[in-house]
């Protein structure tokens, strides 16, 4: 179905012919723009940003862009297209048509699954509002609007999913999205990490590059689910994610690559020399990466964990890319989970936590072997790495325990010493200043091999004066 840009809320679920749910979220719409005002960007509100809109949700051509003030941007209900006879594909009920309405044992399980999800993307907008302060080019900081008017969207698509299929509850539950804030003592969001401000750009990359993969993960395993709408608007959702992965990935590169000019140009490798020309050396880099993948793990939950047994038997949620797998029961193999007691062999649907963050581990190895291309390319030895899955957990097996990055026992001002420091971290706050002059770049960084949607860099992505 074609996206209504005529009504009041852009949809293509046919919103006009449920008047009623067209009423309760157009009853919704104001309180999520007051929302977007108070607690979204502290800036720029009122500039014309360069950014790219959903028009249709098939594969080619879904975006188009042009410049929009953010409040003004067309935040709505896309669901990708309907799959005609899909039907559950893993779990007790794989074969049985897929859902278009919630089962009532599912039920709360179900709206738990969706509030959890929705939670975290105001949540991340919060974080961000006050990095377009400091963006090092107009180029970064329109991938930072970007990124935050589409997990706005994001909300609006959990938003949906509550409003038109959980009723009463659900309607409170989309309010409640929007009381609950990052960081507030009595009403936080509902994830830990989602509560800490994001207020340097080397973290906003990290964060873009490794916690919005996992949330590319948990989309992927939701797009499985055997509740059809959740699995629809989850597959888009996917879409617009890739684009946050891509401001990750080319983000950190960007760091690296001006880091090794000024290593080349000054000879050495040296932390202390190199700040001093006010770049970033690898080593804090790596630290950033042991801090942000390790809590990043945190976010799959525990690896032996019988609430994944039970989404996966019920069919809510499923494995990523659950069809590349031959076994869709998963009743009657086993998993080897090594535990600090030694390899356990814990039932496969128990596991289901600690497989899917595999996929995430392999995911997040491919930009960090490119990374190390470039470093090796230049000359130096240096490797980045992702530290072990023990190092500096929260949540799991591995919890409260001294592991260093190789995953060996160590104390715990050896695992300390690998995290960012207060003085790195102040470091590199140190460095950040506001670039707001086109074609302009900070000067620990540098410009991007390509614009977006092939503008140049000296574009007005931000119509910053
Ligand atoms: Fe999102
Ligand atoms: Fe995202």
């Amino acid at each position: 179905m074609s996206i209504d840009y005529q009504a009041k809320i852009p949809n293509n679920v046919d919103l006009s012919n449920d008047r009623a749910l067209q009423r309760a979220l157009e009853h919704w719409q104001p309180a999520f723009l007051d929302w977007w005002k108070d607690l979204g960007p502290t800036t720029y509100q009122g500039h014309e940003v360069y950014l790219r809109t959903a028009t249709s949700v098939d594969a080619k051509g879904w975006a188009t862009f042009g410049h929009v003030k953010m409040p003004d941007y067309r935040w709505g209900i896309f669901l990708a297209d309907k799959q005609p006879d899909r039907t559950i594909g893993f779990g007790e009920h794989a074969g049985k048509p897929a859902w278009q309405q919630v089962p009532g044992e599912y039920r709360s399980t179900l709206r738990r699954l969706i509030v959890t999800q929705g939670d975290t993307e105001p949540a991340s907008v919060e974080q961000q509002r006050l990095l377009a302060l400091t963006a090092p080019s107009l180029y970064d900081m329109r991938n930072l609007f970007q990124v935050n008017v589409e997990e706005g969207r994001h909300l609006w698509a959990m938003v949906y999913l509550l409003h038109a299929y959980f009723g009463r509850d659900g309607r409170e539950e989309a309010e409640e999205m929007l009381f609950r804030h990052s960081g507030d003592i009595d009403n936080p969001r509902i994830l830990g990490t989602f509560n800490e401000p994001i207020d340097d750009w080397l973290s906003f990359y990290m964060f873009a590059y490794f916690t919005d993969r996992d949330g590319k993960y948990q989309l992927k395993s939701l797009a499985e689910s055997g509740f059809d709408p959740l699995a629809r608007t989850c597959s888009f959702m996917l879409t617009e994610e890739a684009h946050h992965m891509f401001v990750g990935e080319t983000g950190v590169t960007r760091v690296i690559k001006r880091t090794l000019d000024e290593m080349q140009k000054l000879g050495t490798d040296d932390p202390e020399t190199l700040r001093k020309s006010g770049v970033i050396d690898l080593p804090l880099i790596q630290r950033y990466i042991n801090f942000w993948f390790s809590s990043a793990l945190d976010l799959f939950g525990a690896e032996i964990s019988s609430n994944a047994a039970t989404y996966f038997a019920n069919g809510l949620k499923g494995r990523p890319d659950e069809g590349t797998y031959e076994d869709h029961d998963c009743s009657t193999t086993i998993e080897k989970i090594e535990t600090p007691d030694g390899v356990e062999e814990v039932a496969t649907r128990n596991a289901m936590n600690y497989i899917t963050r595999n996929a995430y581990i392999r995911d997040c190895d491919i930009g960090v072997t490119r990374w190390n291309r470039l470093i090796k390319k230049a000359g130096f030895e240096f490797q980045l790495k992702l530290p072990s899955e023990r190092f500096n957990r929260s949540v799991g097996v591995w919890t409260g325990m001294n592991f260093n990055t190789d995953g060996k026992s160590t104390s715990r001002d050896a695992v300390q010493s690998v995290l960012p420091s207060e003085a790195d971290r102040g470091y590199v706050k140190s460095l950040m200043v506001g670039v707001t002059e086109p074609g302009k770049c900070a000067n620990w960084t540098s410009p991007p091999d390509r614009g977006i949607n092939n503008m140049p860099f000296e574009f007005d992505y931000v119509r910053a004066a």
